[in-house]
């Protein structure tokens, strides 16, 4: 019944994705700043993703980007990001999708993220693997940063830190090191579980971003930590994503002890 209702409501939502796509009236304004961008799209899909959710399990707690934290006593805790990537899809930009994370006691135990754009299904449960459309996927066997592919995102505020995103990025630029920047942090992390990247790592993540990812790269084989190289929580900004094999050199490059 859990992983039903986690795909029925995760289709629901990109369902409205799809109806919305390259529509050239879509209503768009943005949040904090500029481009922080939320569509009619966004609150639409989460909507719907809500009352799926709502209908089966009326008591669990629920945590979205939209509308914010709906506590309950419950211990499952749906995290939902009604669309990842919201900037490509207002752009008409097919990378883009829903997620969802189910967490259990503290734990997630599920997630889902569909891009119905590229018709592309990823899904975990603890302990159960990770697949895409079904099919089991696995990280890449990648042992070495010099040889690999990373992609990386961006805060939509400038992050001015020691060790930000824009050194962490001239680092691995100027060894000529290919990072990609897709737009959409489930995305990249379900990019990283199939292999398509050895790893992924962002400063500014929330919780809705990262909640199914993680553990679709954690289930497909690969490791996820926090920048100190300690177990990831997605109620932390900082997020690496990994292969396995690379992660203890990523942590030394990202923490300027490497270039
Ligand atoms: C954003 C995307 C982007 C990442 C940002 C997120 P949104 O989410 O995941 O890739 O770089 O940090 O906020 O706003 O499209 O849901
Ligand atoms: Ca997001
Ligand atoms: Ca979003």
């Amino acid at each position: 019944m859990l992983q039903e209702t986690l795909i029925n409501a995760t289709k629901a939502g990109a369902a409205i994705l799809e109806q919305f796509f390259n529509q050239h009236d879509l209503k768009i304004s943005n949040k904090e700043s500029i481009n922080d961008l939320v569509t009619e799209a966004d609150h639409a899909s989460e909507k719907v993703i809500i009352d799926v959710i709502r209908h089966a399990f009326p008591d669990h707690h629920i945590l979205t980007e939209e509308s914010g934290d709906l506590p309950t006593s419950s211990n499952y805790k749906w995290i939902i990001d009604p669309i990842d990537g919201t900037v490509n899809f207002a752009n008409g930009i097919p990378i883009c999708c829903v997620s969802i994370g189910l967490e259990n006691d503290g734990q997630m135990i599920m997630g889902a993220v569909y891009n119905p754009l590229l018709k592309e299904f990823f899904f975990a449960e603890k302990g159960k693997g990770a697949t895409l459309n079904g099919q089991p996927i696995h990280v890449s066997n990648k042992a070495e940063v010099a040889s690999s592919c990373l992609v990386t995102g961006f805060p939509y505020t400038y992050l001015d830190a020691p060790n930000g995103p824009l050194a962490c990025f001239e680092r691995f630029i100027r060894r000529g090191i290919p990072v990609r920047r897709l737009g959409s942090a489930a995305i990249d992390l379900c990019w990283v579980a199939a292999g398509r990247f050895d790893g992924f790592y962002e400063h500014k993540l929330n919780a809705w971003d990262s909640a199914a990812g993680f553990l679709i790269v954690e289930e497909a084989g690969g490791k996820v930590t926090d920048f100190k190289g300690d177990y990831y929580s997605p109620y932390q900004p900082h997020l690496l994503a990994t292969n396995g094999k690379i992660h203890d050199e990523m942590l030394q490059w990202i923490n300027g002890e490497k270039s």
